[in-house]
């Protein structure tokens, strides 16, 4: 019987990008995703679009919240390998409504984790964050810096990579926890930082700053992450690394330089601090350098190039 992989949250920005990357390597892959109405559905579903057509992909509408449902899967596919992307994601949303993040994070997790356990799965790819930081003691953070959350999804996405380590403990899972420091990329969640300062640079809106703009982020291009993430199915420990581009940029540095990609006239304009959003985020990755062997290519320069020029071409495919 062939061996399939399932990515979980699979219609989602980054999961539908590992997907693709899987089935250009010829491999088969499963979808699981409940095309969750966080953000339009229609965008997941247009992620997907291609590889739909793809003989070598599946689509299982459905929720990692039903763990019976996934023990179905576990035995009804044969699967050697499971990229856990689903996630409520969203730092914000995770302050309006802690519940549904800890059930969807923290619990749906516990629910793969359980199926595996009667499963031929050879290992599983949990997709972490850098929120488990929060608090900055040092810069950069390496995967030892303590971890103290500032938002409940920080503290779901902690307590599912502590179940994960203490799985591979108990039962001898195979399990690798990728802390990935914000992703940008074609396709990325509206809700991000870039997309919404790209699409006001683009119609000449006033960007929208919570606080001084001073906060400063480590953002990851998408390609990037997805190679993280397929490498980490054959390599690296039970342990969490860093997935990071090494270098930080302010918000209001972010702000100008998209200003002046896009040759905009917009203005930028300061609102009040928002709760649960972190002060820094830096990576440290050595370890991924030392194993599996990965490394950021793609800086913040050449990344925000790319990524507004497929914006802008994906605009106006839609305006036609
Ligand atoms: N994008 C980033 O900057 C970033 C940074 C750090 C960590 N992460 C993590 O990476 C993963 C992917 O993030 P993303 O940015 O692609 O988010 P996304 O929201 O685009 O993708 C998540 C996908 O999971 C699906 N999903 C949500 N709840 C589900 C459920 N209960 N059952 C099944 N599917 C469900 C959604 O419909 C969506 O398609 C998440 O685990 C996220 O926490 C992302």
């Amino acid at each position: 019987m062939s061996k399939k992989i399932l990515v979980t949250g699979g219609a989602g920005f980054i999961g539908s990008h590992v997907v693709d990357r899987l089935l250009t390597e010829g491999k088969e892959v499963i979808c699981l995703d409940n095309f969750d109405a966080y953000y339009d559905p229609a965008i997941k579903h247009s992620n997907i679009k291609l590889a739909s057509k793809n003989k070598n992909f599946k689509l299982i509408e459905g929720d990692i919240r039903d763990g019976e449902l996934i023990k179905r899967i576990l035995s009804e596919e044969s699967i050697d390998y499971i990229i856990h992307e689903a996630a409520q994601a969203g730092v914000r949303a995770s302050v309006r409504d802690p519940r549904k993040v800890h059930e969807v994070n923290t619990t749906g997790t516990l629910n793969i984790l359980e199926a595996v356990l009667n499963s031929s799965v050879k290992k599983i790819v949990n997709a972490s964050s850098s929120s488990v930081y929060g608090k900055v003691k040092y810069l950069p953070f390496d995967e030892e810096h303590p971890k103290n959350p500032v938002s409940p999804y920080g503290a779901s996405k902690l307590a599912a990579e502590h179940y994960c380590r203490v799985f591979s403990e108990l039962y001898g899972l195979k399990i690798t926890s990728l802390r990935y420091f914000t992703v940008y990329g074609p396709r990325m969640r509206p809700d991000l930082a870039i997309s919404i300062f790209t699409r006001k640079a683009l119609s000449n809106e006033p960007i929208e700053i919570f606080g001084d703009g001073t906060k400063t982020r480590d953002f990851t291009y998408i390609d990037d992450a997805v190679s993280a993430t397929t490498m980490a199915m054959k390599k690296g420990s039970n342990e969490a690394y860093n997935i990071g581009g090494g270098t930080r940029i302010s918000v209001n540095g972010l702000a100008k330089k998209i200003i002046e990609i896009t040759g905009s006239k917009s203005k930028i304009m300061y609102f009040q601090n928002v709760k649960g959003d972190a002060e820094h985020t830096l990576a440290d990755v050595s370890k991924a350098e030392k194993e599996p062997g990965w490394k950021p290519r793609i800086n913040i320069n050449d990344g925000l190039r790319k990524f507004i020029g497929e914006f802008k071409i994906a605009q106006e495919r839609r305006m036609k």
